[in-house]
């Protein structure tokens, strides 16, 4: 299937679901690319409805044990480190949080966020009003305390994408008939929804959260007007030169900014993801699909799958078409640093990081001194990266535009059957990565992270989402689901064909030091429902009903170095029946392997974040894309949702108001660490 076919194919409802469709797509050329969709077919949420796959269920990997008995819910509950009481699955028209929690709204799109900003007005929304205004489709939270008690601090929110269907009144899914609807001035509000918002909030003395509007430091960063350097080993470069940037270093915006990071010095980092979907040409083939074999950047603009067409973005402005500049391309799909402190401190976007689908960017401090930046690379088949600074972290340089972040070294990971993990360094002029093959510098192993990868026999995964470092030098890599890879496509760390569920690897670097360059790594979850014996799901054996999940996304690790887990299974969740949310894993002891519900999402939308202060007595979940994904399955719903006729209005409730992406504030009630 092609990005035509996905467009035109009336399965997918809406842009969210062919996103996932397009991620479907494998750009990895050392695959032969087979299609098998079996397993949707076999475990389809209609098909479970209708009972087709009966109750072969009971006699899951565990056998009968992951239906547990209450006694032994009871058992696991006391002996978890988690301290809460499972919340019960389910998927409805709202949000659910563990009993004793509160899971407030702090921040909803359209909220004005500066003292100048217009009030929201959906039916009437102007380019001037978004771009004071919280953006779309909230993605990574980050924070970063002002104050010493932690009471006062910035709160950093990528805004993903956008969803057109149910942000505009009367406009429908426009990707399909050629985006005819879409004006100049909508693509306009478009570009000033997507990018991150950086706010200050303040807890009252009840413990609730609330945006600081007239704060100094609120600002808006978008791909309509926020200017950005270049910098790292692909600043400057030819291949980095445009017209309205001769100098190579200079760029406007960011795009897809899907999760993130804070550096240890409190910067934030924004990761662009899928920023090949918003590169436009008007040069098709035979077919009428879009053909870029006379581009002078063929070979990287195929590997990176640009262009991808889902905006008409490149309709309107020039520097989205590729046939006015080619180039363009070259200066999205990396690591965005913003120093939160400073709105006048220009982005920066760091090329040392590689560019390919960053999902996100966490970074740690090793124990042996360095600056340590995992980031995985989601696309079915691509691969796990770490970076690693030169120079030891010290407190000179634990500053924005660091040259730690400049200097230093990109591995890709490769799994080997024996439980090794080996980190092959992208560097210019070792190994393959030579002239002969394409690269005449490190700039243009940067720019082709992908292709040099691949010349350094990587391992391809299904799909890196989040990869976090946790305590003692490990790290857990969350491989969300790839349902092409086919059986002889399997391989140790990603040991299931037709993966719908996804699995989580866990990572130990050799001597606890994130910076080393070989480990050992092991399954810690393969994800699914353990009762449905051919998913081949593996959990701890005391995981209830309600806590086990499929496709994990985001991560996060709480004071205590305790895991947390948010999934996005997007259209896919009528094959779990259950919505997205958050879980608490456990890494270590006899209930390594045991999940647990937390929170969950309201139909259709997925959860991101999570980020946990370090006091651990707030925590903020994104939920992204309310009342979108999958709402076919939505018993009683069964259809597309649009901006009139959504499946669900959260978080408003408002007949006028269509469903609106927020930032959701939990803490305990009557305060205290959560979850302990
Ligand atoms: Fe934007 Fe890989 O999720
Ligand atoms: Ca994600
Ligand atoms: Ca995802
Ligand atoms: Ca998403």
């Amino acid at each position: 299937m092609d990005r035509k076919d996905i467009i035109n194919d009336p399965e997918y409802g809406n842009k969210a679901e062919a996103f996932e469709a397009f991620d479907d797509i494998p750009t990895n050329p050392n695959l032969s690319r087979t299609i098998g969709d079996v397993i949707n077919a076999r475990y389809g949420r209609r098909d479970l409805l209708k009972g087709a796959l009966g109750v072969a269920a009971t006699t899951a990997l565990f056998g009968t044990s992951a239906m547990v008995a209450p006694k032994q819910a009871a058992a696991a509950a006391s002996a978890s480190r988690y301290k809460f009481d499972e919340l019960a699955w389910g998927n409805d028209e709202k949000h659910h949080i563990a009993e004793g929690y509160n899971a407030d709204i702090l921040l909803r799109w359209g909220d004005p966020i500066t003292a100048d900003a217009p009030e929201f007005d959906v039916m009437n929304q102007t380019v001037e009003a978004q771009l004071k205004q919280f953006g779309y489709n909230n993605d990574y939270v980050g924070f970063t305390a002002l104050n010493e008690e932690g009471t006062r601090g910035l709160l950093c929110v990528n805004h993903e994408y956008t969803n057109e269907e149910v942000m505009f009144p009367g406009l429908g899914r426009q990707d399909r008939d050629g985006f005819t609807g879409m004006t100049k001035e909508l693509v306009e509000i478009e570009m000033a929804a997507h990018g991150g918002s950086v706010v200050e909030i303040a807890q009252g003395d009840d413990g609730t959260w609330a945006l600081v509007r007239d704060s100094d430091y609120n600002r808006r960063i978008t791909p309509f007007n926020t200017e950005m350097v270049m910098g790292g080993p692909a600043a400057g470069h030819e291949r980095m030169k445009t017209n309205d940037d001769p100098t190579g270093t200079a760029v406007i915006g960011t795009i897809n900014n899907c999760a993130g990071g804070m550096t240890p010095w409190g910067t934030y980092l924004m990761a662009e993801e899928n920023f090949h979907g918003y590169f436009w040409t008007d040069v098709v083939d035979a077919e009428g699909k879009p053909d870029v074999s006379a581009q002078p950047e063929a070979t990287s603009m195929k590997r990176y799958g640009v262009p991808g067409g889902w905006y008409a973005w490149g309709k309107f402005h020039d520097r989205w078409n590729i046939d006015k500049e080619p180039n363009m391309p070259n200066k999205y799909g990396w690591i965005v640093e913003v120093d939160p402190r400073n709105p006048d401190a220009k982005p920066i976007k760091h090329t040392a990081m590689g560019r390919f689908r960053h999902e996100g960017a966490e970074t740690t401090i090793s124990s042996s001194g360095k600056l340590v930046i995992y980031s995985g690379d989601d696309n079915r088949f691509d691969y796990l990266y770490k970076y690693v600074s030169t120079e030891d972290v010290t407190e000179e340089n634990s500053v924005f535009g660091s040259s730690l972040m400049s200097d230093g070294t990109l591995y890709v990971a490769r799994f080997d059957e024996d439980g090794t993990v080996t980190w092959m360094p992208l560097v210019h002029g070792e190994g393959p990565l030579t002239a002969e093959n394409g690269f005449n510098d490190q700039g243009d192993v940067m720019i082709d992270t992908r292709l040099a990868a691949d010349l350094l026999g990587a391992t391809p995964m299904d799909r890196p989402e989040d990869a976090n470092p946790g305590p003692n030098g490990t790290a857990y890599v969350m491989l969300t689901n790839n349902t092409r890879r086919t059986a002889d496509q399997v391989n140790a760390a990603n040991p299931r064909a037709e993966s719908a569920f996804g699995h989580i690897i866990e990572i130990k670097e050799d001597g606890e030091d994130h910076a080393a360059t070989t480990g050992t790594w092991s399954i810690l979850v393969k994800c699914g429902d353990p009762t449905i014996e051919e998913v081949g799901a593996q959990w701890n054996p005391e995981t209830s009903e309600s806590g086990w999940f499929g496709s994990p996304d985001n991560c996060a690790i709480d004071a205590d170095g305790r895991l947390w887990i948010s999934t996005d299974q997007g259209s896919n969740w009528g094959k779990t029946g259950k919505s997205d949310g958050l879980y608490s894993l456990e890494t270590a002891g006899e209930l390594r392997g045991h999940s647990k519900l937390f929170f969950r999402c309201p139909v259709g939308g997925e959860l991101c974040g999570p980020y946990f202060t370090p006091d651990s007595e707030t925590l903020f979940l994104a939920v992204q894309h309310p009342g979108t994904d999958g709402t076919k399955d939505f018993k009683g719903f069964e259809r597309d949702s649009t901006f009139e006729d959504p499946a669900t209005r959260w978080p408003d409730f408002d007949p006028a108001m269509p469903p609106r992406p927020s930032v959701v504030v939990v803490t305990k009630e009557g305060g205290g660490k959560i979850a302990v």
